[in-house]
């Protein structure tokens, strides 16, 4: 058995199943554009059946993509299997993925068929599909509550038929993680013919195992993993990509591999989170905002002394520059030292005592110390004033059929300054204006706009961070005008390095 963990990426089918995060064709390619570059093997890239959107997206990719294998998801049903077929007519590499439940659940309540029926049409499903393609995946729905040895049988069954790959779904993510590797492990020794397949895991993340399941799935022999960017998919979600890759990847015990790009593993989080509109959480593994800052004392003095003393994965790996050291109550001396030389300020240590003091002072009424508020407690609050940028005013013109045009005008060392700039949208064209103004090179890294309550009348809470000369600014606004909130938010930014 080969020790290369195939990634089959389903962010575009089961991912793209999530309300409020369905993308359109061009979104769609480009999120499949940037799979390739990271190196998943298969993408998943939707469901051609389920609508003529659907196909057109399965169509579009298959002629976009190169090197991943194209899969289109289909029932076990022959129409299904065929409009798969016509979609990834034009796929270099392509593969269906057909399927049904066994589980008693899905067998009594849902297809209302008997066990021999539903094996009956695992295998003619399987059989029908090798008519269109070499490649063949067969997925047993429910396989995580599906009988064992009934799911064997199948295995056996479908394999014979063809499959070259079978896949283990535990849909309603009930497995514990021993309950998921023991499946795998049972199926490895009780279906002949399962090392001319190869066993797949497809795990939700209802109970939190998601991750847990799949790495025991692998380590009792799956070698395919399918998986979603940012954990997306149905109710709590899909395994996630990231998790999964850098657990293998941190783990050099491990005697598996993934041939992830690595690098790209951020970027991609976060095309997928902005096209999809789904914020990822800031304490989510590998990807989320905090996943890299340290905040305690004792952990960022650890960290600046070395950095694995506190980090397991250096950020460098996942295509983040730096972790990073937020100021508030609880940071040390080390910190804030560190910090300040960040800023080109080097104190004694009784200036460094001193400034502390004042530090906790002011870090007990503020949630977190930034940049221009520590200059101020250096006493140079009046020079830093003079410079600051503030907003005066914003006009956007927007809608159906406008050109969004935005002008802004700026207070930069008391002098007024405008620009007006068009953009895709009112705040693309805004931010574009802010840089007319500031005339600097500035890139935006991270654009999060946050409803504190559900409302229509809620208040927009908006993170920007940007990034200028290799260092990372925060900018941070909320308002009851998301756009205007968003200006503000991509100001406070701006003016950390006017
Ligand atoms: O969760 C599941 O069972 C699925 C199958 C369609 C593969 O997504
Ligand atoms: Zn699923």
């Amino acid at each position: 058995m080969s020790n290369k963990v195939i990634v089959f990426d389903t962010t575009l089918r089961d991912g793209e199943q999530v309300p409020g995060c369905q993308l359109n064709t061009v979104e769609k390619i480009e999120v499949a554009k940037a799979l390739e570059a990271l190196g998943v093997d298969v993408i998943e890239a939707g469901f051609p059946v389920s609508s003529p959107g659907d196909f057109q997206s399965v169509m579009e990719i298959s002629k976009s993509i190169r090197e991943p294998v194209i899969c289109g998801l289909t029932r076990a049903v022959e129409n299904d299997i065929e409009v798969a077929a016509k979609a990834l007519e034009f796929a270099r590499r392509k593969r269906i993925h057909t399927g049904i439940g066994t589980s008693p659940y899905h067998m009594q309540f849902k297809l209302k068929a008997s066990p021999e029926e539903i094996l009956e049409r695992a295998v003619a499903a399987v059989k029908y599909a090798k008519k269109f393609v070499e490649d063949v995946e067969f997925y047993a729905e429910d396989a995580g509550r599906s009988d064992n040895e009934f799911l064997a049988k199948v295995m056996e069954a479908v394999i014979k038929a063809g499959a070259t790959v079978v896949n283990i779904p535990d849909t309603t993510g009930y497995c514990l993680p021993n309950e998921y590797g023991t499946k795998i492990k049972y199926l490895m020794e009780h279906v002949s013919g399962i090392h001319k397949a190869t066993i797949s895991t497809h795990c939700h993340n209802d109970l939190g195992m998601a991750t847990a399941n799949t790495i025991e799935g692998v380590l009792n022999g799956a070698r395919q993993v399918e998986v979603t960017l940012n954990g997306i998919g149905e109710r709590a979600g899909n395994t996630s990509l990231e998790e999964v890759v850098m657990a293998i990847k941190s783990h050099k015990d491990l005697p598996v591999y993934t041939d992830i790009n690595t690098r790209q593993i951020y970027s991609t989080s976060r095309l997928v989170s902005s096209l999809m509109r789904m914020p990822v959480q800031p304490n989510k593994a590998i990807v989320g905002r905090n996943a890299f800052a340290h905040s305690s004392g004792i952990h960022q003095d650890g960290v600046l002394k070395h950095r694995e003393n506190y980090e397991i994965i250096d950020p460098k790996e996942v295509g983040l520059k730096q972790s990073s050291i937020e100021l508030t109550a609880r940071s040390g001396r080390a910190a804030l030292k560190h910090r300040l030389q960040v800023l080109g300020h080097k104190l004694s240590k009784v200036e460094l005592d001193r400034l502390y003091e004042r530090f906790l002072q002011l870090a007990d009424k503020k949630k977190d110390v930034k940049d221009d508020d520590l200059e101020a407690l250096l006493g140079i609050v009046s020079r830093k004033n003079g410079k600051k940028l503030k907003l005066e005013l914003l006009q956007v013109v927007c809608g159906k059929s406008s050109v969004p045009t935005a002008t802004v005008q700026l207070k930069l060392n008391d002098e007024l300054l405008t620009a007006t700039a068009t953009g895709n949208g009112p705040i693309d064209a805004a931010f574009t204006a802010v840089k007319q103004v500031v005339k600097r090179k500035i890139h935006l890294e991270e654009f999060l706009i946050q409803a504190i309550t559900r409302g229509s009348d809620d208040l927009g809470k908006v993170h920007v961070q940007i990034q200028h000369r290799g260092v990372s600014y925060f900018g941070f606004s909320a308002s009851t005008d998301i756009i205007t909130g968003s200006v503000e938010a991509f100001v406070d930014a701006v003016s950390k390095i006017v």
